[in-house]
């Protein structure tokens, strides 16, 4: 499953440091192992594209006939441009403006509004459309209280008690609904969420309240392990089960729906490394420090979650374990990507793995204290290749003075 670590030491040397590289296999593998577990028939996984946009990914799972989850207007042109049919997406809005509404429905993508007060909006402005609801599954999980989207105090989804007010303005405008979502969290840390959230949501999927329904989409949040002694989730018998369940309702319901999930962190969180050298060693009395040439801003996971990112060090791969912290070079204190971690002995010039940094990872990066995001690698079919390159210090300078107005 890992990329062999003489592999990733030879990139970063043949590219520099820091770079992201993707095991871009192991995301085709990912994607398609899904309908093995789930073998409803009618089984569909709309890649979450937030995880992580890198063209080579896209296109990749693009050419196996991929479907996409999308949750902004250039996420939707960028797809596209890529080669994305518009009936392979679904666009799950969040607080979206008029003009972002309209700007999607003139792409053509499936909209899928979670609040009453965008229902009425689109149902007003496009009588007689179709369209996907999001219902708040008032299950409450996930790996960090920052990505729990289910449960009333959140912003997400329309609450499932309020279903007559969403018939009554479908009704008066002639909405058809065609789908019914929810998304309980990222990183979900119990199967029973899972199966909860399904039952939550498919006691308002009734022929009564919705009967034009096609699919039903449960969302994403399946959760990898990050930690080397971490259990898998059984996704045999998980799959299984989510089968039985779906399989129960649509009897009930009468028509063999479309069953939808939206993984992002199961398609590509262990197929991403980020690569950094370190370049500074230091001895705060005792604490050992290794400096790299990268910070959060470039992987803010665990600053922003504290989320654990296993470390090799492949340099020093059989090195005397000892331990450190493992900081960046950011003007911030909390700017670490491991705390007293226990490493093969880190020296000047090593160059460090971060692994599981396929999800959530480059894609949420940004600039702070300019500095450029790293280059980013894609391995497939056994060939690596520089999907996106690294801007240089003086490109990113002209990037951001171009989009300024001195005069
Ligand atoms: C609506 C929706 N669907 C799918 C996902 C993907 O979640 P994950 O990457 O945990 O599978 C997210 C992530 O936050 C989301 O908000």
């Amino acid at each position: 499953m890992h990329l062999d670590t003489d592999l990733l030491h030879s990139l970063a040397k043949e590219h520099g440091t820091p770079l992201y590289v993707y095991n871009g296999d192991l995301v085709i593998e990912r994607y398609r192992d899904l309908p093995l577990f789930i073998t409803w028939p009618k089984f569909r996984a709309l890649y979450a594209m937030k995880a992580n946009f890198n063209a080579g990914i896209l296109k990749a799972i693009n050419e196996i006939g991929g479907w996409l989850d999308t949750v902004s207007p250039a996420e939707v042109i960028y797809a596209k441009r890529l080669g994305f049919p518009v009936d392979r997406m679904l666009y799950t809005a969040n607080n979206l403006s008029e003009d972002e509404m309209h700007e999607v429905v003139g792409q053509g993508v499936l909209l899928n509004i979670g609040s009453l007060s965008r229902l009425e909006k689109f149902a007003k402005a496009y009588p007689g459309s179709n369209v996907c609801l999001r219902f708040n599954p008032e299950v409450v999980d996930g790996g960090h209280e920052k990505i729990m989207t289910g449960g009333d105090l959140t912003k997400f989804g329309i609450l499932l008690q309020d279903v007559d007010q969403v018939k009554a303005i479908v009704a008066e405008n002639n909405i058809k609904v065609i789908g019914l979502h929810e998304h309980t969290g990222s990183g979900l840390t119990k199967t029973d969420s899972v199966y909860q959230a399904m039952q939550n949501l498919m006691s308002i999927a009734t022929q009564e309240n919705f009967p034009d329904l096609e699919f039903v989409d449960f969302g994403g949040g399946f959760k990898v392990p990050y930690e080397p002694d971490e259990e898998r989730v059984d996704y045999v018998s998980f799959g299984s089960e989510i089968t039985r369940i779906f399989t129960e309702f649509c009897e009930n319901y009468g028509k063999e729906l479309y069953m939808y999930f939206e993984p992002g962190k199961y398609i590509v969180a262990e197929a991403g490394y980020m690569l950094v050298e370190v370049n500074t060693m230091k001895d705060n009395k005792g604490r050992q420090i290794a400096g790299c040439d990268s910070g959060f801003p470039q992987l803010i996971r665990p600053m922003f979650y504290e989320s654990y990112h296993h470390i090799e060090n492949l340099s020093n791969m059989d090195g005397e374990v000892q331990t450190y912290d493992i900081c960046g070079n950011i003007c911030e204190t909390g700017d670490r990507f491991a705390e007293q971690r226990e490493l093969p002995e880190i020296r000047e010039g090593d160059i460090l793995s971060i692994q599981n940094a396929g999800a959530y990872c480059y894609s949420m990066g940004g600039v702070y204290n300019m500095r450029p995001m790293p280059a980013e690698v894609l391995v497939l079919n056994g060939e690596s290749k520089l999907v996106r390159k690294q801007l240089t210090n003086e490109d990113l300078v002209d990037q951001i003075l171009g989009e300024c107005s001195l005069d």
